[in-house]
């Protein structure tokens, strides 16, 4: 095969293939304006309800109003938790209608966008719902819970049947680094992508993974929904560990695996123009913090497209030596330093060629990033950095990760059936 010419055509078809999602990549044809919700000029304001406000959700909160104080027409008018002290917080703190249903959250009509920055295992619901009552929405990473590919399958569906425009939440995607290089790599700037690296590695007892974080006040029954907390999880008797470091356990999430990786992954795939992996191998264990987590502490994840490239990436909450993201090509490679990129040739294919900076127009911010989904939400014509469709390629990638990790296999993502196989 031709990889150049039929590289996007290919992902085309095996996505089309791989039970009906389409997956045409960050610059797909937007959707036109939706039949449920008013298109917003260029001037009205948009309204936000943001569902879920403990550490990310205040970093919403804290973006939005950013937005609104520099004259952006954006308010926040409505914000839920099922944890009362930060749901009373964040309507202090905004001013926001206060919900401790999110169905209800959703059905007011004076929000427009919804943001979800709850745990994983509630992305996928809070998004089909928002959307299906007509609202665009700004859903956290991962885009879903790793556990259940036909909800991710489940979330495009929705989007592209409403016609409403998502963003998911991996702000470093606002960075115009990415758009940058793929512009170039697109133009053959570093032949025919072979391989690509990239890690973050932490160390430290961090509270949001220890299973024993608990502020000593969340009481269920009393000012805690313990039940609509967990949702879709498994029903199970109230453990503050779970709750504090939902990271560390698998009914809510993928651990580093997929905490950290949407926002290294997402960057790659789009840069590189790559749709669901052929083949995903992961690997390594909970080697330091045996306190009661379930997720490991350093984890290895190989991401083989086919026909190539593939990909390495390793995460750590045991060390925090990390690797350079380094994108190869079979003529030169992409280091990401200093103000941007630097394209270095490989001289024994590549004879004269110098090397090419490439300096971002502007970084990232959790405020670009919505700002992207808003003229996104008005102009309906186009879809923002870090869409839905991107969003299903990671996630496959991510689920099969997981799977991987778990029943030591490699995953294999059927291109016909678009289920994943353990073999
Ligand atoms: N983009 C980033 O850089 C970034 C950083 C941190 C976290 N996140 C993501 O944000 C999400 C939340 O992480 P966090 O650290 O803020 O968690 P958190 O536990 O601090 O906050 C989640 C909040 O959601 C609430 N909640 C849970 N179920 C709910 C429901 N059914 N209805 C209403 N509220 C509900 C909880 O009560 C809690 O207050 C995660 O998916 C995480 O991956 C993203």
């Amino acid at each position: 095969m031709d990889s150049k010419l039929t590289r996007r055509k290919f992902l085309e078809k095996s996505a089309i293939a791989a039970g009906g999602v389409v997956l045409l990549g960050a610059n797909a044809p937007a959707p036109a304006s939706g039949q449920s919700a008013a298109r917003k000029g260029a001037n009205d304001r948009i309204g936000v309800g943001l569902i879920g406000c403990g550490g990310m959700g205040n970093g919403h909160l804290g973006a939005l109003t950013r937005l609104k104080d520099s004259g952006y027409a954006v308010d926040i008018v409505a914000v839920c938790d099922v944890y009362k002290p930060r749901l009373d917080a964040a309507a202090a703190r905004t001013g926001g209608k206060p919900y401790s249903d999110f169905h209800d959250l959703i059905a007011a009509t004076d929000v427009d966008l919804v943001g979800i920055a709850t745990p994983d295992h509630w992305h996928a619901p809070m998004t089909i719902a928002a959307a299906d009552a007509g609202k665009d929405v700004y859903c956290e990473k991962p885009m879903t819970y790793w556990g259940d590919m036909s909800m991710t399958r489940k979330v495009v569906e929705a989007i592209a049947r409403n016609k409403r425009v998502m963003q998911v939440g991996t702000q470093g995607m606002s960075d115009t680094i990415w758009e940058q290089t793929a512009e170039r790599i697109k133009a053959g700037a570093v032949g025919q992508l072979v391989h690509a690296q990239a890690s973050d590695m932490r160390n430290g007892n961090l509270g949001v993974y220890n299973p024993k974080s608990d502020d000593g006040q969340a009481k269920p029954g009393t000012n805690l929904d313990w039940d609509m907390w967990l949702g879709p999880a498994k029903k199970r008797p109230w453990e503050p560990g779970r709750f504090f470091a939902f990271r560390s356990f698998w009914d809510y999430s993928g651990g580093i695996g997929t905490d950290f990786f949407p926002h290294i992954l997402t960057p790659l795939v789009r840069t590189m123009g790559l749709g669901v992996p052929k083949r995903v191998v992961a690997s390594g264990g909970l080697y330091s913090w045996k306190d009661g987590r379930e997720c490991p502490d350093i984890y290895n994840l190989v991401i083989e497209y086919a026909d190539g490239p593939s990909l390495l990436l390793v995460a750590s909450l045991a060390n925090n030596n990390g690797i350079p993201m380094l994108i190869r090509g079979h003529e030169a490679t992409v280091h990401f330093e200093g103000p941007g990129a630097v394209i270095r040739p490989q001289d024994a294919v590549t004879r004269d060629r110098e090397e090419e900076k490439i300096e971002r127009k502007h970084g990232a911010s959790l405020e670009e990033h919505y700002k992207d989904l808003m003229e996104c939400a008005r102009s309906r014509d186009r879809k923002p950095r870090s869409n839905e469709e991107l969003g299903y390629a990671v996630m496959a990638a991510l689920s099969m990760g997981i799977m991987s990790y778990r029943e030591g296999k490699a995953a294999e993502f059927d291109e016909k059936s678009g289920k994943i196989t353990m073999r």
